[in-house]
């Protein structure tokens, strides 16, 4: 009975965060993030769709592409994204972060890499478990394991790195990629970009740069976790337009 109390009012303590972080009442530096990192340069947008190769677009009438470009044959797109059970959306077999990574590498023709736990830490069987493992982790400053080896980071200028927002912040795994790869990532542009359901990009970037004191961090992007499902249309062009937006 008092787990099941403990569970309801985390799961509730987190509802009424989210909303409050949503709607600008408090974490302002958040809602700021969220803000400007969204803001997209629409006439280079255009300009980019006119170089593009297929498709068009009916309501502006110019060239466009879903097919995306090469310009980011130097590029890397590190993310860390769940399935399973999440916030708002029910049980989803990609996760929100993945869906836009995929956008992100398909766009520009940039190469991809999930980070993936060693263990099957994460609960995906309920959202209620995740976010307590979650808050775990950060009250314990961990730094989860991932696997596999890291693509040598020499062959890239530059590296989008994008996550959830979990409890306000990187998750942890995250962390682990940072510090374990510092050198590597010294002296390459960092993009970093979130999925979120109201804090936006979540101190991010600063966080990142706090992480990666030896790189440069250029502007992010923080997409709703509900839009990556449910209309990847509009994600899709907000993705193309912060891309243009950065030189791609
Ligand atoms: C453990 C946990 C903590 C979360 N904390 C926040 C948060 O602080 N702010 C927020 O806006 N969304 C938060 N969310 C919602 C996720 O950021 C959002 O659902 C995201 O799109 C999930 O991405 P994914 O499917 O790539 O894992 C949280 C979700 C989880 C599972």
């Amino acid at each position: 009975m008092n787990k099941m109390w403990k569970t309801a009012r985390l799961s509730i303590a987190l509802v009424i965060i989210f909303a409050l972080v949503g709607c600008g009442a408090s974490a302002s530096e958040l809602t700021d993030d969220s803000e400007t990192s969204q803001t997209a340069n629409n006439e280079g947008a255009i300009e980019s769709r006119d170089d593009a190769d297929t498709e068009t677009e009916s309501t502006t009438g110019q060239e466009s592409t879903d097919a995306g470009n090469n310009k980011g044959n130097d590029t890397l797109v590190v993310y860390f994204s769940r399935t399973g059970e999440q916030y708002k959306v029910g049980v989803i077999d990609k996760g929100n972060t993945a869906i836009v990574a995929e956008m992100i590498s398909e766009q520009i023709g940039a190469d991809l890499w999930e980070v993936i736990p060693v263990e099957d830490i994460y609960p995906t069987d309920s959202y209620n478990n995740l976010i307590d493992v979650a808050k775990k982790e950060q009250n314990d400053n961990t730094r989860p394991a991932y696997e596999g080896e890291v693509p040598d980071l020499s062959q890239y200028s530059t590296i989008f790195i994008g996550a959830p927002v979990w409890w306000g912040d990187w998750p942890m795994i995250m962390y682990t990629f940072f510090e374990n790869n510092r050198e590597g990532l010294a002296g390459k542009t960092l993009i970093p970009f979130s999925t979120h359901e109201g804090s936006g990009l979540s101190g991010f970037d600063k966080k990142l740069s706090s992480a990666c004191p030896n790189s440069m961090v250029g502007q992010g992007l923080a997409i709703r976790g509900n839009d990556c499902q449910n209309d990847q249309d509009s994600v899709r062009s907000s993705v193309k337009e912060w891309l243009v937006g950065l030189g791609y």
